[in-house]
């Protein structure tokens, strides 16, 4: 394996209806009109020297290394910032310009330290590339005039170094920080000589920098350089692979020396990400190598036990012979499982393959329980799919933006900069948050409507937006008359008109004025192309159903489905949770969103699988839980999920874990639900195995192994064992034959394959016959059902009420540095971002408790209370506090309730009736939390001891 390298046209390559042809050098060469004469050029591979552009920017005209001489034009103008015209001769060697090159490189290494061969860049940068390509021998000026040779460098930064010695001034860095990542955070202080690049006056660390790595990336010398290669030096080969962890699917090379990461470099050619990156895939992989990571199986008797290390064949033995006796107790249905939505498509196929197959149940489920599963269940109704509508790229062509529920530059950033750069280039904005999220107000980024609504009441916003469409004329009648159900559309539209559907109606109830709601609606509906982009502030309700099929009917209504810059789109959480939803993770879906009483479907699976499958759905997670602690379910799979953190009612999950006999977890860590397990099972990093992930555009992309599994077995392969001993084999050469297995099974994928994926970089499904190379967009003619259907959404508030004893609402969410919940990022150098959860409360709810900044609070709901430190923030509105559950030790699931969305049980995260008090100690939740902690810590430490 070589290292990829990937081709810097300069500026770049635009996308335009004509194309221009020019001549350089003699040779004829056409490029889309737009195009600079530097990138046409490169397109035919003739490299002009550059230092201060680079594809990923727009030209900027300043180092004037790339000089070249125009036919009939006087001077020699920069190639970078000259647009090429039809007919255009350029030259771009001519001894005229080879010296005015040498006389600018000159001038440039003249203050540059000499240091070329223990520099950390030596082989990799562009200056010193250049200096070879315009043939610069020496340098005429010595280093006794003034200089920067001394100038500091700043390491405070944990991933990445500035060493202003170096720098040389060419604002690449400033301009990625603007043009790519929107954040602004640098700036060049000075004129002429004394101009410095600076983080606006203070430190890297201390500065508005959100570290997503795109400066260093830009940075052409070793100014901007990562630490891992500072320390470990160049790397020697490289694979494309697929970030694990947010659902925006970031496509990275991961450069190698053997089998160690040097650096994480974002992929230009990634559909996802066209280059960019941000904190978490750039820089926190670090966990996948921690010290804390499980390599040995291990087993217990009791969960009061420690843990004993064993063999893999003991181990699965175990496991096996658990569940069967269990089944042979207490029936077949009194075992089940979860997927992952962390591992690979293939994984979750053959974890639900096992349970379905292999326990002859249907009892399995998947985290999008918890996240998005009213998407699956809003979507499919309404446009007939269980995903969103557009790829990422649509956004550019928005002309205006409805933000619902969704932080996307904390939650999903490398998608949140692309948006940012859309809204500064002008699409208007509107934001529905019951919190003042970053997208409100950035940098040259203001949301024209903030609707600040009380968490609860999406669905009262949702229904006075489309009163305000249907009652002031503003319906796509065309539109809806060709491709909607009408009978349907018509109840909706009466229903929605009716005045307690009203903004005015509407307004004491969502807190949100009623001229704001008319104005937004008017917006969305007459701004042009509209699209709405959404999160888990729309689906962790009690209605998330409901409010998913709001949107889509106001979408329908106003003829925004099926072009680009339009939509309906989720902002999926974890990595993969749209594959293993895709690959049949829930209870009463075979992969395809199939619905398991179909009996063509399963015959079609039962004779592949060779056995009978149930034509029952099975179990959800809350049920599988429910049924434990009624002694009904005893034994459960968990492969990569972490239910005793990330699941609502912390005390109720625990409840049903402990009730179990055969508890079997698959992860990277003991977890928190390893603290119930009776078999834990080595998981293995993204790193480490073969498959693909599928992000929240439908995007199935490649993960490649580049080290071997510390464990010895990608996840994978233990389900096979697993299956094996349980008396199913599945067997498979490599997760390429699984992806054939599910293409052969299921009309979405019939198209896809490894060789094809290799081919095209990535696909977004459906792909088959119909769209042999994937389909971008959806409904583009008509909705995959057909017609699309309106539905009633009747606003039916909470059954969580706030009242004197619980007077304020408390929402979560979550912050860049961090993820979920955190056992990546809390075993990387991320966490100085964010040391631990804290409680954001309005400066009046605070003053009236007497709270001030910093202060340990108790936070108390109906289900149980915790302690956590209070920050006082004016993002909030009175009555509403915050907080996010990054942090084991925090517990903030042993506050949120087991309310949950009507249809799914998706459960209600975004609103728990809470009080604040001032306090000074922890809960007794967390007091038992740290001394079960400790005991855990003791048991490792005690086996590692053995172990040595
Ligand atoms: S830090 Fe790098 S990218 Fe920024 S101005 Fe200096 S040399 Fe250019
Ligand atoms: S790392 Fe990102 S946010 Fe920080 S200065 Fe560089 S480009 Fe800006
Ligand atoms: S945006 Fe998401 S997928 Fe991309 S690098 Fe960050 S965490 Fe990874
Ligand atoms: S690359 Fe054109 S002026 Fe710097």
């Amino acid at each position: 394996m070589a290292l990829i390298q990937e081709l810097d046209t300069g500026t770049p390559i635009r996308v335009a209806d004509s194309m221009v042809t020019l001549t350089i050098d003699g040779e004829a060469v056409s490029v889309p009109a737009g195009t600079s004469v530097m990138a046409a050029a490169s397109l035919m591979g003739t490299k002009i020297p550059k230092l201060c552009a680079t594809d990923s920017l727009e030209p900027f005209g300043s180092c004037r290394l790339c000089l070249v001489e125009i036919e009939g034009r006087r001077g020699t103008p920069a190639s970078c910032t000259t647009v090429a015209e039809p007919g255009m001769a350029v030259r771009t060697q001519t001894p005229k310009l080879a010296k005015l090159r040498r006389g600018v490189m000159e001038l440039y290494i003249s203050d540059h330290p000499l240091t070329c061969l223990t520099c950390s860049a030596n082989g990799d940068c562009e200056l010193q590339d250049m200096a070879g390509a315009v043939g610069l021998r020496e340098v005429r000026y010595g280093y006794a005039g003034e200089n920067h040779l001394d100038a500091p460098t700043d390491a405070s930064n944990p991933y990445f170094t500035f060493e202003s010695s170096k720098c040389i001034v060419c604002n690449r860095c400033v301009r990625a920080c603007e043009e790519v990542q929107g954040t602004f955070a640098l700036t060049i202080d000075g004129r002429g000589f004394a101009s410095k690049v600076s983080p606006g006056g203070t430190d890297f660390f201390g500065s508005e920098c959100v570290s997503c790595g795109a400066c260093v990336q830009a940075c052409p010398t070793a100014t901007l350089n990562e630490k891992s290669v500072i320390v470990m030096g160049k790397p020697e080969h490289s694979a494309v692979t697929t970030c694990a962890y947010c659902g925006v699917g970031c496509s990275f090379k991961a450069e190698m020396q053997g089998d160690k990461v040097v650096r994480m470099v974002p992929f230009k050619h990634g559909k996802a990400n066209d280059g960019h990156s941000c904190v978490k895939g750039r820089f926190a992989y670090g966990y996948a190598t921690h010290k804390d990571r499980i390599t040995k199986p291990m087993i217990r008797e009791k969960i009061t036990d420690p843990w004993r290390e064993v063999t893999w064949p003991e181990a699965i033995e175990r496991a096996a012979s658990e569940f069967k006796r269990i089944q042979a107790s207490y029936g077949r249905e009194a075992v089940g499982g979860i997927t992952s939505s962390r591992c690979t498509n293939e994984e979750s196929y053959l974890v639900q393959k096992l349970i379905r197959a292999g326990f002859g149940n249907n009892n399995v489920d998947t985290c999008a329980r918890v996240c998005h599963s009213p998407t699956g269940y809003g979507l499919k109704v309404t446009v007939g799919t269980s995903a969103g509508t557009q790829d990422f790229a649509s956004v550019a062509e928005s002309d205006v933006i409805l933000v619902i529920g969704a932080n996307p530059t904390d939650g999903h950033p490398v998608f949140g900069s692309r948006m940012k750069k859309r809204l500064r280039a002008g699409a208007k904005l509107i934001v529905a948050d019951p919190r003042r999220t970053d997208i409100v107000r950035s940098p040259h980024v203001e949301a024209d409507y903030h609707l600040q609504l009380m968490p609860g009441t999406n669905v009262a916003l949702i229904n006075a937006l489309a009163h305000v469409v249907v009652t002031e004329g503003l319906i796509d009648e065309d539109y809806v008359r060709a491709r909607c159900d009408l009978r349907d559309f018509e109840v909706w539209a009466r229903f929605v008109a009716e005045a307690r559907n009203s903004p005015e109606a509407s307004e004491d109830l969502t807190g949100v004025p009623a001229a704001d709601m008319r104005a937004a609606a008017r917006l969305y509906a007459t701004g042009g192309k509209a699209a709405i982009y959404y999160g888990l502030g729309v689906t962790e309700h009690s209605q998330g159903s409901t409010m998913v099929m709001g949107m889509a009917n106001l979408a329908m209504a106003t003829g925004n489905i099926g072009r680009p810059g339009v939509g309906v789109n989720p902002l999926r959480g974890q990595n993969n949770v749209q594959g293993a939803c895709d690959m049949g993770s829930f209870p009463h879906e075979l992969p395809g969103y199939r619905h398991v009483s179909d009996d063509a479907t399963r015959e079609m699976f039962e004779s592949l699988w060779g056995v009978p499958l149930q034509n029952e759905p099975g179990l959800r997670i809350p049920n599988m839980l429910d049924e434990a602690v009624q002694g009904r379910f005893k034994g459960i799979y968990i492969q990569g999920e972490d239910p005793a953190q990330s699941d609502p009612d912390t005390q109720h999950v625990t409840a049903g874990l402990r009730a179990m006999e055969c508890v079997v977890v698959q992860d990277l860590f003991l977890n928190e639900t390893a603290k119930y397990a009776h078999v834990f099972l080595p998981g293995a990093s993204f790193l480490e195995k073969d498959g693909t992930f599928t992000n929240a555009e439908r995007r199935i992309s490649r993960v490649r192994k580049v080290m071997p599994p510390l464990a010895g077995y990608a996840d994978w392969e233990v389900t096979c064992l697993l299956s094996e001993a349980l008396g199913y084999p599945m067997r498979y050469a490599h997760p390429a034959d699984i992806m054939d297995e599910v293409a052969r099974l299921t009309p979405t994928f019939a198209g896809v394959s490894y060789a094809k994926l290799d081919e095209l970089g990535s696909i977004q499904w459906p792909c088959n016959e119909a769209a042999p190379n994937g389909t971008p967009m959806m409904h583009v003619d008509r909705f995959v059902r057909g017609l699309g259907k309106f539905m009633i959404t009747e606003f039916v508030p909470t059954e969580e009420r706030t009242g004197a004893r619980f007077p304020l609402i408390l929402t979560t969410g979550r912050i860049l540095s961090q993820y979920n919940v955190g056992a990546q990022t809390r075993r990387t150098e991320n966490s100085r971002w964010h040391e631990e959860d804290v409680l954001e409360i309005h400066p009046f709810d605070a003053e009236v408790r007497g709270i001030v900044e910093g202060d340990l609070v108790s936070l108390e709901s109906r289900s149980g209370d915790i302690s956590i430190k209070a920050r006082i923030s004016e993002r909030m509105q009175p009555g509403v506090v915050y907080t996010t559950f990054h942090h084991a030790k925090t517990g903030a699931n042993v506050i949120t309730t087991d309310y949950s969305d009507w249809a799914t049980n998706c459960p209600e995260y975004k609103v728990t009736a809470v009080q604040v008090r001032r306090t000074n100690r922890p809960s007794d939740w967390q007091a038992k939390f740290y001394e079960e902690d400790f005991s855990l810590t003791r048991i490792a430490a005690a086996r590692l001891d053995a172990a040595e």
